[in-house]
């Protein structure tokens, strides 16, 4: 596991965006994993500041989002639906029909997810996958106890990521109780992942995930099995795991 430190927020988020330009300009057919909340949102931002700019081409850009709220239609306003299209969907040129998110929506939830997981291995799995991490060590809406061969399911969410999430909600009710995720297995199975951790709420997650230990109480921590994984933390969420 490559961990760079960096000294803030915007830093990472520069970093992380520049490497996937890098990515998707050298290899315009990716398929990338992308991931919603806060330690992604800078690099959004930076992707569609270069759009403007540069016109940088996702005609061909596939993308599976890691996870999305059981109950929340695509127009809620906490849907990951809607904070992707915020983000960055809107903003670029990738097509409607290569964007793949969950549906939180469905009669099948099982269905749902067996399906995500079977249009994943159709274009021969995801190359480029961002992940943030969980205070409790979740990647994806994997709570600690998933197991490591765990494909796409269906989640219930525990009461601290409930917590964690509710500054986006008025109020701990209305925070979803369910999520479709993709599983650790699926997660694991991308080719490359970036993950990044940011402030003082990661702290333990990293002194946890760089002990190298790996366990099923912390899901993170199978990614120190992983060839291909690069953390891109900044000083303060390092504070700990020096
Ligand atoms: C988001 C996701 C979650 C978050 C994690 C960290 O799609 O799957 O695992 O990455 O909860 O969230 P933030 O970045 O808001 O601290």
């Amino acid at each position: 596991m490559k961990v760079i430190e960096v000294i803030s927020y915007d830093e990472m988020s520069e970093l992380a965006a520049r490497y996937f330009l890098t990515k998707i300009t050298t290899y315009p057919r990716l398929t990338l994993g992308l991931a919603t909340g806060s330690s992604p949102k800078g690099i959004y931002q930076y992707l569609v500041h270069d759009y403007d700019k540069n016109r940088t081409d996702y005609s061909h850009i596939t993308t599976f989002n890691l996870d999305e709220y059981i109950g929340l239609s695509k127009d809620h306003q906490n849907s990951y639906y809607q904070y992707m299209h915020d983000n960055l969907f809107h903003h670029v040129n990738i097509p409607p029909k290569q964007i793949h998110i969950p549906s939180g929506i469905n009669d099948n939830n099982q269905a749902e997810c067996e399906v995500y997981e079977e249009k994943i291995n159709a274009i021969g799995g995801i190359d480029l996958q961002l992940l943030g991490i969980g205070a409790n060590g979740h990647i994806g809406f994997n709570e600690p106890g998933t197991p490591f061969y765990s494909k796409t399911h269906v989640v219930n969410l525990t009461a601290s990521t409930r917590e964690a999430n509710m500054r986006f909600f008025n109020n701990i009710c209305e925070v979803p109780s369910q999520a479709i995720t993709m599983g650790i297995q699926t997660i694991f199975n991308s080719k490359e992942i970036i993950l990044l951790a940011s402030g003082q709420t990661k702290q333990h997650a990293m002194v946890q995930l760089l002990s190298g230990e790996v366990s099923e109480s912390f899901p993170a921590s199978i990614l120190n099995k992983h060839p291909n994984i690069t953390v891109i933390a900044d000083e303060e969420a390092l504070l700990l795991a020096k």
